[in-house]
């Protein structure tokens, strides 16, 4: 995936100034930068959910900036949100099974020739969705209301909700925040078990050790633009890194 020129401001807020940089396909990127720094901005406008006021987003070649959030989705392009938003007074379950969008069930023209066809559809996706439950260690919540887990528990059903899709690249906006460290391990693993299987991930989060263990590659931001970006080794030592965190190094008199 390749961002070019991105730009997007909310009044006289430059929320994304000129942003450039390169996921390569089949990488785990990380994308770091302080609170405000336009991280989840430049996912929101990946995804859809806003629209650019400049640039281009190129997914496997191809355009993606002008097409609507489900259109992205079905490319096989999904993201997972900071804050998690399941429906809260549905099931587990239900919520990973509303992922699927197009399902031919929900057309009109589902007509009594299609209705075997619809039924299979169902039954394929009910195993799916109890296998990807199953997977993402959330199994034996299915029935509970999406409401009643956790943070950590709601980061996980985000996880599943994508993996519905089958998608080449998942954007992950701080998974490890507020959750615990036993369900961290699950799913930091479960996360590597996708990039092994082929899946790009671009990961914002702000817990380093998380970073700095996972990806390949690091993207730095602050204000709104591209700080720096190389290996996890790089960005440590990068004084520009250091000073968007914690401002300017005071020069000893
Ligand atoms: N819908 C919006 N309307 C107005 N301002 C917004 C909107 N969304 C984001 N902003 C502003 O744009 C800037 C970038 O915000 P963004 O959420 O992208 O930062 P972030 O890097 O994800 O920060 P954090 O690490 O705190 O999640 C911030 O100053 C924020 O207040
Ligand atoms: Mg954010």
């Amino acid at each position: 995936m390749q961002l070019q020129g991105l730009s997007k401001a909310f009044g006289q807020l430059r929320a994304l100034d000129e942003v450039s940089f390169v996921v390569a396909q089949g990488s785990l990127t990380g994308l770091i930068g302080p609170n405000g720094a336009g991280k989840t901005t430049t996912f929101d406008l990946i995804a859809g959910v806003q629209k650019c006021d400049a640039g281009r987003i190129l997914f496997r070649g191809q355009a993606i900036e002008p097409l609507a959030t489900h259109q992205i989705f079905r490319r096989g392009l999904a993201r997972t949100f900071q804050v998690p938003r399941p429906f809260p007074t549905m099931t587990v379950l239900e919520n990973v099974l509303l992922a699927p969008l197009g399902q031919l069930g929900e057309r009109f023209d589902a007509n009594w020739w299609a209705v075997s066809r619809v039924r299979a559809q169902e039954r394929q996706l009910q195993e799916r969705a109890h296998g990807v439950l199953q997977w993402c260690a959330l199994a034996d919540k299915a029935g509970l209301l999406a409401g009643q887990l956790s943070g950590g528990q709601q980061k996980l059903l985000e996880l599943a909700r994508v993996l519905m899709i089958d998608p080449q690249m998942i954007l992950l906006d701080e998974p490890a925040a507020g959750v615990n460290p036993s369900l961290l391990e699950t799913l930091m693993e479960r996360v590597q078990m996708l990039h092994q299987q082929g899946i790009t991930f671009l990961l914002i989060e702000h817990n380093m050790d998380l970073v700095m263990r996972m990806c390949q590659r690091v993207l730095v931001m602050a204000q709104g633009r591209l700080l720096a970006e190389g290996s996890p080794r790089e960005i440590q030592d990068n004084p520009k890194v250091l000073d968007a965190y914690l401002g300017p190094t005071p020069v000893a008199a």
